[in-house]
């Protein structure tokens, strides 16, 4: 078994060029307000009691029920869309690999949290021989999928039932919005990996950074994401998770820890044609989801009104689209490896 690429330190990344030539604001108009349709209590998984196939509703949006609370964004049709474009736009960051662990012919694959499923379908294309299984807290899976994926609601942070050194590769993506005790899960993972598999935790960092002093200190959407964090951390949710978990996974006895760094523009103002195009997804995946990312965190967690949230929603989406802020966000990609020997984890 080999090792991952080599990983990035935040400070060897060169900066973001932008796209001297986009000057002209008015050629920048947001196109994809469309209207939603919510409807998606049609979808289900194939192996779920109907009891946990409710779902809860606030706000205008759906919420899962099982374990109701737990997680403070909506699983609607629209939510569920603007996931799949992540799923896109994660894939595309990883110049089109799902997974940077070094893996050999794979039997036994975990994906926690798994939304729609889309990493975990098109991970059992490539690895057919490995049967692959996606928990979620909803049931929000196709019906119809390779035979060798398995969706099951669960909370990934309750007790694991998978024996020990059992799992070839342990995966969570877009998990620092939901996860409270990482420790915890990562002590799991550890015991449930074979030794030698991996670990791999994918996870943008929502906190607006620039380099080149066009984004003010009071960016609304900048504004929007920290206020967001506030109100996750009301729910002992770090939605800063990723920049510390290298130290955890090495405190949890991983080793072989890889940890790899992208920028992402926010919006299409990187001169490079394929950090555009990465540019205007994301900036896509944060104005179709405004409502669905701040009504929790803001509402649940920092009482804020409904009205309130939409009022300054107001300012972040026309901030958003001002195409001379050049702001970007992070990609983390971690990728830790438990021992070969037989060396137990810290805690076990
Ligand atoms: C931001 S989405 C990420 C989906 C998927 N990993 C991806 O990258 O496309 C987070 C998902 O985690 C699920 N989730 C949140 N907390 C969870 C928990 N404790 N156990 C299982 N699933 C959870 C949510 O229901 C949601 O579908």
């Amino acid at each position: 078994m080999g090792s991952p690429p080599p990983g990035t330190a935040i400070s060897d990344l060169p900066p973001i060029e932008p796209d001297t030539a986009r000057s002209n604001p008015d050629a920048h108009q947001h196109d994809d307000d469309a209207g939603y349709e919510t409807d998606g209590l049609s979808r289900t998984s194939t192996s779920l009691a109907s009891s946990i196939r409710n779902y809860s509703f606030e706000n205008a949006r759906r919420y899962h029920k099982f374990k109701e609370g737990r997680y403070q964004f909506p699983n609607d049709e629209p939510e569920q869309e603007r996931e799949d474009m992540k799923h896109a736009v994660a894939v595309h960051l990883l110049e089109g690999k799902l997974h940077l662990s070094p893996l050999d012919r794979p039997q036994s694959i975990l994906d926690l949290g798994t939304g729609t499923g889309s990493w975990a379908i098109d991970i059992s294309d490539e690895y057919p021989e490995a049967e692959v299984v996606g928990v979620d807290l909803s049931p929000i899976q196709p019906a119809w999928v390779p035979p060798n994926v398995k969706f099951l609601v669960d909370d990934a942070e309750a007790a694991w039932l998978n024996p020990p050194d059992s799992i070839d590769l342990v995966h969570l993506r877009n998990m620092s919005t939901a996860i409270k005790d990482w420790p915890a899960l990562l002590a799991r993972a550890y015991t449930a990996l074979k030794p030698g598999a991996w670990l791999e935790i994918q996870d943008f960092r929502w906190a607006f950074d620039c380099d080149d002093g066009t984004m003010p200190d009071d960016h609304a959407p900048a504004i929007m994401v920290t206020t967001i964090a506030a109100g996750l951390s009301k729910f002992g949710v770090d939605l800063h998770v990723a920049t510390t978990l290298p130290g955890r996974a090495t405190a949890a006895g991983f080793t072989n820890i890889v940890h790899t760094v992208r920028r992402v523009p926010v919006g299409p103002w990187a001169r490079d044609p394929a950090l555009k195009t990465i540019g205007l997804y994301t900036r896509g995946v944060i104005y179709d989801g405004l409502q669905a990312i701040t009504l929790g965190p803001l509402t649940r967690g920092l009482k804020w009104t409904p009205e309130a949230v939409e009022l300054f929603l107001v300012k972040v989406r026309k901030e958003l689209m001002d195409p001379s802020v050049h702001s970007y966000v992070f990609f983390h990609c971690l990728c830790a490896q438990k021992p070969l020997g037989e060396e137990p984890g810290p805690g076990r």
